[in-house]
């Protein structure tokens, strides 16, 4: 099976991600049976909180289709690099979509591009760039982790990427990246990526390409910006992605005629969920884990929303569906500094300049 096309239905070696609820995805394999924590071959049974599922059953399902766990259900999806970085079993820290997209963008990788990347980790910004570059693309992906290294070649072949990727177990500050003038570009997570910089220009092709390094720290930024510049690279600009999320909800303002606030009773309208945060947290929670229950709060809440939806109060203020931004926002994960080699750039002091 392949994470890069699509197909109908599920058939053995697939790997089918199990949606139950916004925080119960599950990525798992279609084969009879699975190793468990004695090291005993056992029947594939995936368990979750609404009851158990057996792999081997969903082969012939449609993706997209719902199945019965035996407390509630699911719904089998097809794999998608978003769906993977997910659920993905972790192997290091890991790249996640918001950085990911702007590492595809701004690196500019689309179909038939040849990247470099170290380390590989767990594969998950691997998987994204896998399916831009196309079955005409190559990405070449290092890390010095001999176990990862093996762990993600299965993965890659397992998920259909198995001839557009070259892993290999390579230490790429000391011994680079063993190419020379390929790539269109380079990604590089590491923890010291200045000594990776100058093998990375040398990995690009001569007319030019783009380099990104991810670092947690401002510090490292610093100093990677300042081996960028001296190695002569340009429009350099580092960023950090922040995803902010929106959620549609009901909210109440007071009227407001010929510039005079009409009489009201309060300015906003405070819910009995305000008042009672459990009771709030309970319901949003029982919205977004509806599908693994057959409750009707999803489509209650939905009912709501929609009758709610526009009109006045009864205390005069006006009561309207927009987007509410959290008040919590997933925080920092680390920068992104991009760098362009400008074609021709001089390539044989490289290797003294960092
Ligand atoms: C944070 S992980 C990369 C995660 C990856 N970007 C992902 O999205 O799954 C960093 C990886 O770099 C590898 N690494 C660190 N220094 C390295 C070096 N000098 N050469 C090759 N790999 C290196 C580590 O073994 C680790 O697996």
């Amino acid at each position: 099976m392949s994470f890069s096309g699509f197909k109908e239905v599920i058939e053995e070696g697939d790997t089918v991600i199990l949606y139950i609820g916004v925080s119960q995805i599950y990525a798992l394999e279609v084969k009879p049976k699975v190793i468990n924590k004695n090291g005993q071959g056992v029947d594939n049974v995936f368990q979750t909180k609404y009851g158990s599922v057996k792999v081997m059953d969903l082969v012939g399902k449609k993706y997209g289709s719902r199945v019965n766990l035996s407390k509630g259900w699911g719904q089998v999806l097809y794999p998608t690099p978003e769906l993977w970085t997910i659920t993905l079993p972790h192997r290091t820290q890991i790249l996640y979509t918001p950085d990911i997209s702007m590492v595809l963008t701004q690196l500019e990788i689309g179909p038939g591009s040849i990247v470099c990347e170290a380390g590989t980790g767990s594969g998950s910004l691997s998987h994204a760039i896998l399916r831009a570059i196309g079955a005409t693309g190559k990405l070449h992906t290092f890390d010095f982790h001999k176990e990862r290294v093996k762990v993600a070649s299965e993965e890659f072949i397992r998920h259909g990427f198995g001839d557009r990727v070259i892993v290999l177990h390579r230490d790429v500050c000391d011994e680079g990246f063993g190419v020379e003038g390929v790539a269109d570009a380079v990604f590089l997570d590491l923890p010291k990526p200045w000594d990776a910089l100058p093998h990375a220009v040398s990995a690009i092709k001569t007319s030019g390409g783009r380099i990104c390094s991810f670092s947690p720290c401002i510090e490292q930024v610093a100093r990677t910006c300042e081996v960028l510049q001296s190695l002569g690279l340009q429009e350099l600009l580092t960023l950090e992605c922040l995803a902010r999320e929106f959620q549609v909800k009901s909210i109440s303002l007071p009227r407001v005629i010929n510039g005079q606030k009409a009489p009201t009773h309060q300015n906003t309208h405070v819910s009995q969920e305000e008042k009672q945060p459990d009771l709030k947290k309970k319901k949003v929670e029982e919205c977004v884990e509806g599908a693994g229950s057959d409750t009707n709060t999803k489509s209650d809440e939905h009912e709501q929303i929609a009758a709610g939806n526009k009109g006045q109060q009864g205390n005069g203020d006006f009561r309207f569906t927009t987007g509410i931004t959290q008040l919590k926002m997933p925080g920092h994960t680390g920068f992104l500094t991009f760098a362009s080699v400008p074609p021709g750039l001089a390539r044989n002091k490289l290797s003294c300049v960092a």
